[in-house]
């Protein structure tokens, strides 16, 4: 029954885990929720019925040694050091958390064969440029010269953890590809591009578009995304699968920018930076991602609600600053 259920959710003050774990609370679940606030917020949380939350602040492979395996019924392991930023600035430790942390949680998931979703995302396709991505497609990174190409491959090697867990443990295991989650609490500045955008706009400062803003992405609300989560953890037929998880309706990241403006009444200008000024000499980036969503609507089904329009705006709304404020500050 729902309501007996106990889950665990790592990373569970972060952006999408705080959704998740309001999502899973408002179906009756007690929840465990475990972050280090590297990046999360402990008030991310502080709409949530404090009776059917355990918070507990530190790093995942710390925590789960105090908490018996038997007794929970479902884990999404989201806890990661995440963004291609944060892993130029900090490649060690993106590497040793992604690596470590979810052979933790698996660990953990394997003492209890307790079913487990893992978070991975789009970058694990590298460069291929096979669009849209299939999960089963091969992958393409560049060289380990290039730390940006870490962040994928620690990803990858979650992957490849987790499916072997499957075979050779038994776990219940899902791997959960986000391609670029996007909505309100989300912030701009581990470089993630819409809450960057929204900054900029409502602050009247210049939208910074990298490149020359015809290199395209989807994105999907997070409050979309957490509706489908428990779908694929709690269906058995899921288990031992990769589903790519996001939208595929393409926008050139120069289109949002006017959009991001557009939506908000901004008078910021729209500025190009090259490549390399914003991430150090010779960044990849990719031109185009797209995720062939045909697995996941076979398994579960997925009908988004809300528009980009409606996130930008919520997303705006929630950074608690008045648009007006912006635009009479420009005055
Ligand atoms: N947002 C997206 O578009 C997107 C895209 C692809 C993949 N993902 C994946 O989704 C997951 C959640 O990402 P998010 O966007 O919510 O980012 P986020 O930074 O808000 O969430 C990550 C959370 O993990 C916590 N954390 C980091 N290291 C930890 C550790 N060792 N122990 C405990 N907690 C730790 C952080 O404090 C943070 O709260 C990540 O695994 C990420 O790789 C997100």
């Amino acid at each position: 029954m729902a309501g007996d259920r106990l889950t665990l959710v790592t990373g569970g003050a972060g952006f999408i885990g705080s959704h998740l774990v309001e999502r899973l609370v408002r179906r009756g679940d007690r929840v465990v929720a475990i972050d280090n606030l590297s990046t999360g917020r402990r008030s991310n949380l502080n709409g949530v019925d404090p009776s059917r939350l355990t918070f507990i602040e530190g790093t995942v492979s710390e925590v789960v040694q105090s908490v018996d395996p038997s007794g929970v019924d479902g884990i999404y392991h989201l806890a990661a050091a995440v963004g291609v930023r944060l892993v130029i600035k900090k490649p060690i430790g993106t590497i040793e958390t992604n690596v470590g942390e979810t052979s933790a949680a698996l660990e953990f998931a394997a003492a209890g064969r307790t079913p487990i979703l893992i978070a991975s995302t789009s970058e694990v396709y590298g460069k291929s440029e096979r669009i849209p991505f299939a999960e089963y497609d091969d992958v393409v990174y560049g060289p380990p010269s290039q730390p940006r190409w870490a962040y994928a491959c620690s990803k990858a090697i979650d992957e490849f953890l987790a499916l072997a867990h499957h075979r050779e443990n038994g776990v219940p295991v899902v791997v959960a590809r986000f391609f670029n989650i996007v909505g309100p609490r989300q912030v701009g500045e581990y470089g993630m591009v819409l809450p960057r955008f929204v900054a900029s706009a409502l602050a009247g400062d210049p939208i910074e578009v990298y490149g020359d803003g015809a290199q395209t992405r989807c994105f999907c609300d997070v409050r979309d995304v957490v509706d489908l989560l428990p779908r694929l953890l709690d269906d058995p037929r899921c288990a031992g699968g990769i589903f790519n998880v996001g939208r595929d309706e393409l926008i050139e990241i120069g289109e949002l920018a006017r959009l991001v403006k557009d939506t908000l009444g901004s008078r910021s200008p729209i500025v190009r930076v090259p490549y390399d000024q914003a991430f150090g000499p010779g960044f990849d980036d990719l031109m185009h991602r797209q995720p062939d969503l045909t697995r996941l609507r076979a398994a579960v089904g997925f009908a988004p609600k809300f528009s980009l329009v409606q996130t930008i705006r919520d997303l705006a709304a929630a950074s608690g600053e008045s648009v007006q404020r912006s635009v009479e500050s420009t005055i």
